[in-house]
């Protein structure tokens, strides 16, 4: 990476071709949830179902309207001189069923190339103004008829996913370079199948996370050799997933069980997923011991942790790009033994984690606890123990409550705070950093918390039936960033 001129604490500016960005994901922000002969996901069966599981039982089947107001978000999008914009295609929308089978049939049918073309002319306007496009294939929102079949759970699902997938590369893949292929399978493997907030909303404490963890991690990789293998000569492009993650700290930093404790806490919420993907095809070892043991003071035959085969491992080696790391908040880890009867992943690695009561928090009862230091070093972690990868942050972001004030000028704060402590990681820490993408552009559908949290550089109003979208103070302010390649600072 070609770093401009000499350091200059005042001005800290970034890399020549640093990428700004910002990100948004389909059903947090089309809207038209059956339009077109678009397919139920598992989020439209949630939110129908009610129940109180989502704030207000609110739906995103409008949310920001993004389906039919494609070229508002684009003038966002200028406005700000983005020079990426992540964002995700609705599964469903491009195959009602999750399937390839279903377009064999139907052949080139109206309803199917509805679905093409909306992101086709999302992908030209930005490459028509200058934009990258970063595309996820997959963010949270399965398809309902596979998850029907026993979605994450059942090994089949590696294929479905790999024939979506190269679906996806033989009709995007031409004009897009950036792929990640699943969002953050962690938080998906741990929220929906591990405590059941997501859907399909069934609890299955100590197994859930586990087994659908492992099929995703098959899932990306199976679809990354695809690219490499049929896509990758011609198209030139790179393919990664998104990890959440935290950053963990010892509660006592002079502790070296709370040390431990944190390493412990890391492996579960990174490396489990990272170090088969980016080392050597397995699971930390820590882990295995974990849970095995652990496992088999519970009664079971074998651990709860599945293995990898041989074959698999092979596989799974090296089948990403860059690393996409997506960070919003830090916690403090102890030592905590865990009483052998309680299934529960977090429990696994007798660890308490919390954060420092000290710390703001974004919102009132929000998890954010603003912690810009922890990026930098989640950042120089993930170099240390990656083999210096090059790294894309692919959401950052501070929710406000609703309603939120335009003159957000504590938000950019935040901003302005995670922006230098970027600065730092690349120039003191040498972290291979390529770029940042603000979570998110627009207010939109915040998942179990509905319209409540509002993460938008635009805020979106979403009583009126137009649903404008008017710019936060911290949408003027980066954009200024983006235009200076850089903000005025110090170290
Ligand atoms: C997800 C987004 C979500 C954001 C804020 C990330 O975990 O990828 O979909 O809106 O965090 O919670």
């Amino acid at each position: 990476m070609a770093f401009s001129s000499t350091l200059n604490h005042e001005e800290l500016t970034f890399p020549e071709g640093f990428c700004w960005g910002a990100a948004t994901a389909a059903y947090q922000v089309e809207g038209g949830w059956d339009a077109d002969g678009k397919g139920p996901n598992v989020w439209d069966t949630f939110t129908h179902q009610g129940g109180d599981r989502v704030f207000r039982n609110q739906t995103a089947d409008v949310a920001c309207g993004s389906y039919a107001r494609w070229e508002e978000d684009l003038k966002c999008i200028k406005q700000l001189g983005l020079t990426h914009y992540r964002f995700s295609l609705s599964w469903s929308r491009l195959l009602p069923d999750g399937t390839t089978g279903f377009i064999n049939q139907k052949g080139n049918c109206f309803l199917k190339i509805e679905g093409i073309d909306y992101y086709n002319k999302m992908i030209d306007d930005l490459l028509a103004n200058g934009v990258t496009p970063m595309v996820t294939l997959y963010h949270f929102d399965l398809p309902q008829h596979l998850e029907d079949q026993g979605g994450w759970k059942t090994g089949a699902i590696v294929e479905v996913f790999d024939a979506y997938a190269q679906f996806c590369f033989g009709t995007f893949g031409d004009r897009v370079k950036l792929w990640i292929t699943i969002n953050e399978p962690n938080v998906l493997a741990f929220c929906a199948y591990e405590k059941g907030l997501f859907p399909p909303g069934i609890p299955n404490p100590g197994t859930g996370a586990y087994q659908t963890a492992h099929n995703m991690i098959k899932a990306h990789a199976k679809a990354w050799h695809s690219y490499d293998s049929l896509f990758r000569k011609k198209q030139n492009g790179q393919v990664s997933l998104a990890f959440f993650s935290p950053w963990i700290a010892p509660a006592n930093p002079a502790s070296v069980t709370d040390q431990e404790a944190a390493k412990r806490a890391m492996a579960l919420a990174l490396d489990l997923f990272a170090k088969p993907i980016f080392i050597d095809g397995d699971y930390p070892a820590v882990l295995k011991s974990q849970v095995a043991a652990m496992s088999k003071k519970q009664g079971y035959l074998s651990s709860r942790l599945p293995e990898f085969t041989e074959e698999e491992k092979r596989m799974i080696k090296g089948s990403a790009d860059f690393f996409a790391v997506q960070y919003y908040t830090t916690r403090l880890a102890k030592h905590h033994e865990n009483s052998e009867k309680e299934l529960n992943c977090l429990k696994d690695i007798d660890v308490e984690i919390f954060p420092d009561p000290s710390w703001q928090v974004s919102q009132q009862d929000s998890w954010i606890h603003v912690v810009p230091w922890g990026l930098r070093k989640l950042l120089k972690y993930i170099k240390d123990t990656y083999n210096n990868p090059v790294i894309y942050i692919t959401e950052n972001g501070f929710p406000q409550g609703d309603p939120a004030p335009l003159d957000d000028t504590q938000r950019w704060e935040y901003f302005r705070q995670t922006i230098q402590e970027l600065y730092k990681a690349i120039h003191l820490d040498e972290v291979s950093l390529q770029g940042y993408y603000v979570w998110s552009l627009l207010d939109n559908f915040e998942w179990t918390e509905g319209y409540s949290s509002r993460f938008g550089l635009y805020c979106v109003d979403f009583d009126n039936p137009d649903l404008p979208r008017t710019p936060y103070k911290s949408a003027v302010e980066y954009a200024k960033v983006i235009q200076n390649n850089g903000i005025k600072g110090s170290l």
